[in-house]
């Protein structure tokens, strides 16, 4: 799921040196269910072709020249077909203009038209940081416009600064934001995902195969329905996404210190990572050398993050554990939910092909506190948007003074 499936986008590009990534912007969107139509800048046509936008979006591309062309897409019928204007890249210039209001290039026609939408800046730094700029994209914010930050990096006037336009992902998360109902507007959202590592010796540790991809989903949705999201992600292979502030940990100990820390601040704590249980009694701090015979290790237990953390809950605050189980899943997570003083509990089977581990798809059952069980199947981000949604109504719902302890959600 996305989404932008079946969204209908007007892609607006201008005459930025990064125009060419427009392309990356349109297949991406794409890729993720929208349908796209193209208007474009008469200097970023001197950038880009239009056959590759029409033969990427199969359909005229807006230009200047469409109505000597006599093709039917005027301004006002492609902003009444459009559900969102994203500018990608969008030039100093024409982000000037939108803050104006002055509407003399196909962009500029659009944007006056649509109102609002999201720009993506990419220009020289000094350009990027000249005041007069600084002032346009605080009014456009002001006016509901989403400024999809540059980043900082090696831009092609060779110099290095804040100006290159923002990743593809972070572009097309943004594109995504936009359409999630906001039902965590102004909360704090804490989610741990990924796997903890737990090192013998310098070179070998013990782990699991959890991808994370269920934890960077709840992020990432959670972000899209308005909160502030702190993701606290063990060993992956996944972008962080667009807008979630992330802090990277390895073992068990750093997971936990740093979930402590955050979810003093958090409305909701999601624990979507898989914790390590055990880890080495000893390390090595020199490779341990291959012998003949086998090697015995000693292990420990791990500190028991998310009972600490129900443990600390205070009232209106929110937690939400996942139950990996490969046997009575029911039984076992409401027994985890009750002894870890939860809300919620996602409990998931994790046998044999049905094993959520490194699947864009999940199952789980979601109970909550008061026994009542949902089940919900689908993409990651599916699952995710059901359980937040859990959450936002328990929030919701939330009496004044009543402690998460007695609370009946
Ligand atoms: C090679 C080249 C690269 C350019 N790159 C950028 C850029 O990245 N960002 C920007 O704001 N302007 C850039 N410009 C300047 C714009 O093309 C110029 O301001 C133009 O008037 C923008 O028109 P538009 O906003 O209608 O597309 C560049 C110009 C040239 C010649």
């Amino acid at each position: 799921m996305s989404f932008l499936k079946d969204k209908r986008i007007v892609l607006g590009i201008t005459g930025s040196i990064a125009a060419y990534k427009a392309v990356e912007v349109l297949r991406e969107l794409q890729k993720r269910g929208a349908e796209v139509r193209v208007a474009i800048t008469p200097a970023g046509k001197k950038f880009i072709t239009l056959l590759t936008l029409e033969s990427l979006s199969s359909y005229p591309v807006y230009d200047e020249s469409v109505p000597e062309r006599g093709t039917e897409i005027f301004h006002t019928e492609l902003a009444k077909w459009g559900e969102l204007l994203l500018i990608a890249p969008a030039t100093a210039n024409t982000i000037a203009k939108l803050a104006c209001g002055i509407a003399d290039t196909p962009v500029t026609d659009l944007a006056l038209c649509f109102g609002k939408g999201i720009i993506a800046p990419a220009m020289n730094v000094r350009m990027y940081k000249n005041p007069v700029t600084q002032e346009n994209l605080k009014k456009l914010k002001t006016l509901g416009w989403e400024v999809v930050e540059p980043k900082c990096g090696y831009l092609a006037c060779r110099e290095v600064g804040k100006g290159k336009l923002a990743s593809v992902s972070d572009i097309v998360d943004s594109a995504e934001y936009w359409f999630t109902p906001k039902l965590l507007k102004g909360k704090k959202i804490v989610v741990t995902a990924g796997a903890t590592r737990e090192y013998i010796d310098p070179v070998r540790f013990i782990s699991n195969p959890s991808s994370g991809k269920m934890g960077y989903a709840l992020a990432k949705v959670a972000r899209g329905m308005g909160a502030e999201v702190t993701l606290i992600s063990g060993k992956t292979c996944l972008t962080t996404p667009y807008g979630v502030k992330t802090i990277t940990v390895e073992t068990v100990e750093e997971m936990k210190e740093a979930a402590l820390k955050e979810f003093e601040k958090a409305d909701v704590y999601i624990s979507a990572a898989a914790i390590g249980d055990y880890r080495p009694t000893e390390y090595s701090t020199e490779k341990i050398k291959k012998g003949e015979g086998s090697l015995l290790l000693k292990l420990e237990r791990t500190p028991d993050i998310l009972k600490l953390i129900g443990e600390r809950k205070r009232e209106k605050q929110i937690v939400v554990g996942f139950a990996a189980e490969t046997e009575n899943l029911l039984e076992n997570a409401l027994q985890k939910l009750k002894k870890k003083n939860l809300d919620f509990i996602a409990a998931n089977s994790v046998k044999g092909s049905s094993s959520a581990f490194g699947s864009d798809r999940n199952a789980v059952l979601l109970i909550k506190r008061n026994g009542k069980t949902e089940k919900i199947e689908g993409t990651k981000e599916e699952v995710a948007l059901e359980i937040l949604k859990a959450v936002a109504e328990t929030l919701k719902n939330l009496p004044n003074g009543n402690t998460a302890g007695n609370r009946n959600v």
